[in-house]
């Protein structure tokens, strides 16, 4: 055995040799990235035609093997071997920003960690978000209404930071307080998704990690008064999670996981919103029917409505998360050798499933570039024809753990959008717009639209 064979799995070199596997790397250093952030879905069908399930190829900077079938997508998502390794996975391509988050923990660190998470996520908590989501989106539909048109992609992420600063950690709304919040997660969303990724002062990752290290501090800061408080809001959960030996978690930890919480839902909730409202400005009819389901609950919405109820809303949810999903990729790094139909994948290399294209592999869904909710209803369910053939979420241990948080915050927009108003593009032929892909999925020009009061 050799010296670096003999390190733990997390200081070895990466493999990048993967010459005895099917597949292209594209152009020197940037390889098939720039295709990829073009159009995710053609340069995956191309891949896929010419090379098969199971191949190799290099995106984001990694040569990795790409796995293009449901059956690998449970094997890697499940892990019940504890063959892949989700933090040398993320680690390579946003290992500053997602520091100490969930996904940047293996295996038993990982499950230890995930318990300073759950209460906040319980039904319990969930009900007395319902109340405080509530007013906040009412207020922003009205504000939207009022305007000739507005751009709902820029609209929609104003509103998610707003509710994410009072569900998340009731902040003391001293104007001057949420504007510094405010410019420090910006900077760090746009910091963490830029692509030039170098700690010069002046570019967005340099700023980007200043405001990362502004929230941590910030709720550094806090712990203490929040553990004696009776505060409700998720970070409060978190302060006063105890480990399994009863003592309270680092708070250096409870730092990252909010930052890594407040990354991880933003732009995610933010972009699947987004596509939602684009496909549904298209289709009177599909409002009209989601009007009558929202008429009939009760109001003001239970937490019980959002996941019993509108069932359609619910189809409509999960189709746009099929066409865009927001975490358009999963990647891990394996820590041995293992085989996938008899083709051998090295220990210590990056593998690739991109979520994007197994949502439209036409194995499986019937006319797969369709938006089409219907394929969700019970009559039809055709995402059940594999349990890994619809992952927006993920699966086995790092499924997110803000699933139905972000259910709640889609339903409860789109309720109060489509039962008081009618949703129109601003521009006529608007449809098909030009999309962007990456880093998540939204319309070029941020969806301009207007809201029309039903009569
Ligand atoms: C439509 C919105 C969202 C989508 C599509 C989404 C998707 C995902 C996916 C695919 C993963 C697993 C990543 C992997 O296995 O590599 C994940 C993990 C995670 N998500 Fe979400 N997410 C969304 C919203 C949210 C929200 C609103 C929150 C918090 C309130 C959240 C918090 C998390 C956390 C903490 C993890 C890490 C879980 C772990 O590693 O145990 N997400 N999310």
């Amino acid at each position: 055995m050799d010296t670096i064979e003999r390190l733990p799995y997390d200081q070895r070199p990466a493999n990048r040799d993967l010459s005895h596997l099917d597949g292209e790397y594209g152009w020197p250093l940037v390889g098939k990235t720039l295709d990829m952030f073009r159009n995710p879905h053609e340069m995956f069908a191309r891949h896929y035609e010419k090379y098969g399930a199971i191949s190799r190829i290099s995106i984001t900077g990694n040569k990795c093997v790409l796995l293009l079938h449901p059956d690998y997508v449970q094997r890697v998502l499940l892990d019940r071997e504890k063959n892949f390794s989700i933090k040398k996975g993320w680690e390579s391509v946003m290992a500053e920003f997602f520091e100490g988050g969930l996904v940047m923990r293996d295996f038993e660190e990982h499950r230890l960690h995930r318990g300073i998470m759950q209460t906040s996520f319980k039904p319990d908590a969930m009900r007395e978000y319902v109340t405080r989501i509530q007013s906040i989106v009412k207020h922003a539909v009205e504000r939207w209404a009022l305007q000739d048109t507005f751009l709902f992609y820029e609209e929609v992420k104003r509103l998610l930071l707003d509710i994410a600063f009072d569900v998340f950690c009731w902040v003391d709304d001293s104007e001057m307080t949420v504007k510094t919040m405010n410019k420090a997660f910006t900077d760090m969303m746009e910091g963490a998704l830029g692509i030039v990724r170098l700690k010069i002062p002046g570019l967005l990752y340099h700023r980007g990690l200043r405001g990362r290290q502004y929230l941590k501090g910030f709720f550094m800061g806090l712990i203490e008064e929040k553990r004696a408080s009776a505060d409700r809001d998720v970070f409060a959960h978190f302060c006063r999670a105890k480990t399994e030996d009863g003592s309270y978690y680092d708070d250096e930890d409870i730092a990252d996981h909010m930052v890594f919480l407040m990354l991880a839902a933003h732009d995610t909730t933010t972009s699947a919103a987004t596509m939602a409202a684009y496909y549904l400005c298209n289709d009177d009819d599909l409002q009209a029917r989601l009007a009558e389901d929202v008429a009939c609950s009760d109001q003001p919405f239970s937490y019980e409505a959002f996941f019993h109820e509108m069932k359609e809303m619910v189809g409509v949810f999960y189709e746009t998360l099929r066409m865009h999903p927001p975490v358009s990729m999963f990647l891990r790094r394996t820590i041995r050798e293992c085989e996938f139909d008899g083709v051998r994948v090295p220990a210590d290399t990056m593998v690739c499933v991109p979520g994007a294209y197994i949502h439209r592999l036409e194995e499986f869904w019937r006319d797969p570039n369709t938006f089409d909710p219907t394929r969700f209803s019970e009559e039809v369910n055709e995402h059940r024809n594999h349990n890994f053939m619809w992952i927006p979420f993920g699966g086995g241990a790092h499924k997110c753990i803000g699933m139905h948080f972000a259910r709640l915050l889609f339903m409860q927009t789109f309720a109060e959008m489509v039962g008081n108003y009618r949703m129109e593009f601003a521009k006529r032929d608007y449809f098909p717009a030009k999309l962007q892909y990456f880093p998540f999925s939204k319309p070029v020009d941020s969806l301009p639209m207007k809201l029309v009061p039903r009569s």
